[in-house]
């Protein structure tokens, strides 16, 4: 029987179109699963969409769409660019399907029929960007993970058991492999070590979520929903047959790749929910860095993403996966930069493994017909035998580095046997030897030539997992069909039959030039340019009532010669202020009324918020107004100033607040 392998990526919020973050998790997952493959393991790579929760209804609301649509779009947005990018994922699950919510349903109810679910209070503090509690906030603090306001929650929930799994959680992490890198490990043994308190899993006071079984008042925690997509889609929970034998064939996952920002819900919540359903765990968590853009994290509230299909459109998606995989030390963070992009395109795509392809298969061609020449026999001196013993060790230690997740190492291994073979044959000048019709240099070329195209051979089928689409062309230029065929694990040195005939020899890695940067450029300003796809037709700041991000900024494209003076910046009066009152106007979607103590007084203000915050989430909360606005009238009632908000890419508003505490009235200038 085969051995089996079963490897996932986190499934991707629908709140944002996908970036080349998202394709970095997916990508690294998707060069795994065909590794695996290659080696014959029996594989299951899956990735998905994470559909339900708060953060997602709200997005929803802002573009003005029911949470059902919305998910829809962005969820086909992430299936046809792994598509495009050729990820080879055996399944897509999105948690609004079916099958998932009866078999998360089914996990609550095991959970809780073994005595680890119970009905208690959650007042507290929640982010809703992490969909995460966090525990000791007091109101208006900030998430510690991502540094926006929380939001307070008084609910009747069901709570989980978290605290009773604290030991068998730290004799988990005992094994080194469970978590990694180990820095991650540290991190997660030191939190659960410093105690760990029951867990809300179910929330009352929005819909958008799976029904907690028996009590439909509820909908299951977010988180608890999403990571169980890593059971539900191999057949968890199903009474059909075949879906419990593939549950059985598969399960426990042997690696869970995820961003480092989520390490906690995997190592910790996870596993306990695993343990409390008497489930297998999974082999291994492994965590990689971010990648940033412009020095910070690529995301789409920091507006610094570069979208995939940019890259795939200039240069093609071998050429981005590539990049990734061995610019990105794997477990840190690494910049993206298009400059970088192409200098690395160029100088180990088009400069290395392309030209070594078309130089060596092109005097093939010239010399030998088209047909792999025989290495003369006895013949083969020092440097053939040291290109020999280079690729022998090469498929040695690419193969430790890759199983180890150093990507970029096991690339530079590949990569420096491509170089070394490039010097082999500039030394030995097979040109040179053409022109001569004797024996000896005959076979002399026949010799170097069959070595370079080994090498070749060699360098392509470790690279193939990495760059699925040219290792499969120079394969078939090779004239060696179809290189989904290799079988990895028996790959060695002198496997290349003499006399295959080339296929058709044609470049792969056409060089790009400056123009290839530029042009990259221009498509990301266009599309930053451009109204983001999910932008509501009115935004919730400017439909009714604005907040202050709704007005154009001063500099804003388009206002040449806008910049304003100090003395004009002095003429806005900017006060904190605190939330005293909040409701909904009546029959408006949008607008909030809102009693807002500025210090010398308490302002009623109408704002276009809405659709982006429940009231009673702001009630106590530190707001930023603009205190001398001229008043004017929303729906009939008096708006004194304005509150001020970033407007995010689909028209959302997030309030402007304060990471320190700030007393209410202080100016801001
Ligand atoms: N939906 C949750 C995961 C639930 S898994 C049961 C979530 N989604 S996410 O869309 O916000 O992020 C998912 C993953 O995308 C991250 O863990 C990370 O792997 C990847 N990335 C998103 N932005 C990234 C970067 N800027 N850099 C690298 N990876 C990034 O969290």
């Amino acid at each position: 029987m085969s051995r089996k392998f079963y490897i996932t990526t986190p499934i991707y919020y629908v709140n944002a179109h996908p970036h080349i973050g998202h394709a970095y998790t997916t990508l690294a997952c998707d060069t795994i699963a065909r590794r695996q493959r290659l080696l014959g393991a029996e594989t299951f790579f899956l990735t998905g969409t994470d559909e339900h929760g708060q953060k997602i209804e709200r997005a929803a609301q802002a573009a003005g769409k029911a949470p059902q649509q919305y998910a829809d779009e962005i969820s086909s947005e992430f299936r046809e660019l792994w598509q495009r990018m050729g990820i080879s994922n055996d399944d897509f699950i999105r948690t609004t399907e079916e099958r998932h919510k009866k078999r998360v349903q089914h996990l609550f109810r095991v959970i809780r029929d073994n005595g680890y679910i119970y009905k208690g209070t959650y007042t507290g503090q929640y982010c809703v960007s992490d969909e995460l509690y966090v525990d000791g906030a007091q109101p208006g603090d900030p998430c510690p993970t991502c540094g926006r306001p929380t939001e307070t929650v008084r609910e009747e929930n069901y709570f989980f058991k978290l605290s009773a799994f604290q030991d068998k959680l730290l004799e988990l992490y005992a094994n080194p492999e469970f978590i990694r890198p180990e820095t991650r490990r540290n991190e997660v043994i030191s939190f659960v070590r410093s105690g760990l308190r029951d867990l809300s899993i179910s929330r009352s006071t929005f819909a958008w979520g799976i029904p907690v079984p028996d009590d439909p008042n509820q909908v299951i925690y977010v988180w608890l929903d999403a990571l169980a997509n890593y059971v539900t889609a191999i057949g968890y929970g199903s009474s059909h047959a075949a879906a419990q034998e593939a549950f059985k064939k598969f399960w426990p996952a042997d690696v869970h790749m995820i961003g480092k920002e989520i390490v906690r819900f995997h190592c910790v919540y996870w596993p306990a929910f695993l343990l409390a359903a008497g489930l297998p765990l999974p082999k291994a968590i492994v965590a990689h860095g971010w990648l940033l853009f412009e020095e910070s994290k690529m995301s789409k509230s920091r507006g610094n993403i570069v979208r995939t299909e940019t890259i795939l459109d200039v240069l093609g998606a071998d050429a981005l996966r590539y990049f990734l995989l061995r610019e990105v030390v794997f477990g840190q963070d690494g910049s993206f930069s298009f400059d970088a992009l192409v200098q690395r395109y160029n100088s180990d795509l088009a400069n290395g493994l392309g030209n070594l392809a078309s130089r060596t298969l092109t005097m093939i061609n010239r010399y030998f017909q088209g047909e792999v020449p025989r290495p003369a026999r006895g013949t083969a001196n020092f440097a053939d035998d040291a290109i020999a013993e280079a690729a022998r060790k090469t498929i040695r230690e690419f193969g430790a580095l890759f199983d180890q997740f150093q990507f970029s190492r096991a690339l530079e291994v590949a990569w420096a046997l491509v170089a070394m073979v490039d010097k082999y044959i500039v030394e030995n000048e097979p040109w040179a030897l053409g022109e001569k019709q004797d024996e000896t240099s005959r076979s002399r070329l026949a010799t170097v030539l069959y070595t370079a195209a080994e090498a070749l051979r060699i360098a392509t089928a470790l690279a193939h997992p990495v760059i699925p689409d040219a290792s499969a062309k120079i394969w078939a230029q090779l004239g060696l069909g179809d290189i989904k065929k290799l079988a990895l694990s028996e790959l060695t040195w002198g496997q290349l039959p003499s006399g295959t005939k080339l296929g058709e020899v044609q470049p792969v890695f056409p060089r790009a030039d400056k123009s290839a940067i530029e042009r990259m450029q221009k498509m990301e300003e266009e599309r930053k340019g451009a109204p983001a796809a999910t932008t509501p037709a009115a935004p919730a700041g400017t439909a009714e009532a604005p907040t202050a991000a709704a007005t154009a900024p001063a500099n804003a494209p388009g206002t040449p010669n806008s910049k304003i003076s100090i003395d004009d910046f002095a003429k806005i009066e900017l006060r904190v202020g605190q939330v005293k009152v909040a409701e909904r106007v009546p029959k408006s979607d949008k607008l909030l009324r809102m009693e807002i103590d500025i210090g010398s007084e308490v302002r009623q203000v109408v704002a276009g918020i809405a659709e982006a915050y429940a009231p009673e989430t702001l009630v106590g909360r530190k707001v930023v107004i603009v205190a001398n606005l001229a008043p004017r009238k929303l729906r009939g009632l008096e708006s004194n100033g304005m509150i001020v908000a970033a407007s995010l890419e689909d028209g959302k508003p997030v309030l402007a607040g304060f990471l320190e505490d700030v007393p209410v009235g202080a100016r801001l200038k």
